[in-house]
């Protein structure tokens, strides 16, 4: 390792401790009792080690937009994410088990904490969203509680009880915390910009994820 990609290291930890730091706070001082779940978690984290090499997606090609998609509360979030892009572990989810080419080609995501991650933890997932504009991700549901907080764009959400499938879009700034509870079916759609939001699970992140 030369002495310019160490220092690059170094930066690119420092950036990545600095947003897992402003999201604890976000969490604990503007988010309800399972974000303050999710900050109680964070404290206890072990320290990073930007391990996983960076994977490249295309749909992260929107970063540089929705860079300028945020609002002054998630401009600090962006900021890091800016200096992490280059190294983020990009993927595409493999949960479809059925084709669905609108979604498959219009999302990405990476898990920044959790088993084998940046940050190693057993207990918590935490990572980036990205939602191609006029992208549907139907209705699902997963037995682990989930936590997302928008960063950039405005997209439609919509949740339900667990059955029927949700069928009241509404649509999400930036800023906002949305929470879904274990089994509870949601939806996103996005129109004429693309959506950037961390996602956290907590509880039974092995347990099972269906379509509604
Ligand atoms: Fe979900």
């Amino acid at each position: 390792m030369s002495a310019g990609s160490g220092t690059r290291f170094a930066e690119g930890l420092r950036a990545f401790d600095a947003f897992l730091d402003i999201y604890r706070t976000t969490c604990l001082e503007e988010g309800g009792p399972l974000a303050r779940k999710v900050a109680k978690k964070l404290d206890r984290r072990p320290p990073a080690r930007l391990s996983v090499p960076a994977r490249k997606q295309p749909v992260a090609a929107h970063l540089p937009t929705l860079n300028k998609l945020g609002i002054p509360e998630t401009a600090p979030f962006l900021g890091a994410i800016a200096e992490l892009s280059a190294r983020l572990p990009w993927e595409r989810s493999t949960k479809a088990g059925r084709p669905m080419p609108g979604f498959d080609r219009g999302h990405c995501y990476c898990t920044l904490v959790g088993p084998n991650c940046w940050v190693p933890m057993d207990d918590l997932y935490v990572g980036l969203y990205i939602q191609a504009p006029n992208v549907f991700y139907p209705a699902h549901q997963h037995a682990a509680e989930e936590l997302y907080f928008t960063l950039a764009g405005t997209g439609d959400w919509a949740k339900g009880p667990r059955d029927p499938k949700p069928k009241h879009f509404v649509p999400m700034p930036p800023g906002v915390f949305i929470r879904h509870k274990p089994w509870q079916p949601h939806a996103m759609e996005t129109h004429g910009e693309p959506l950037l939001a961390i996602w956290a699970w907590v509880g039974e992140l092995d347990g099972g994820f269906g379509w509604s």
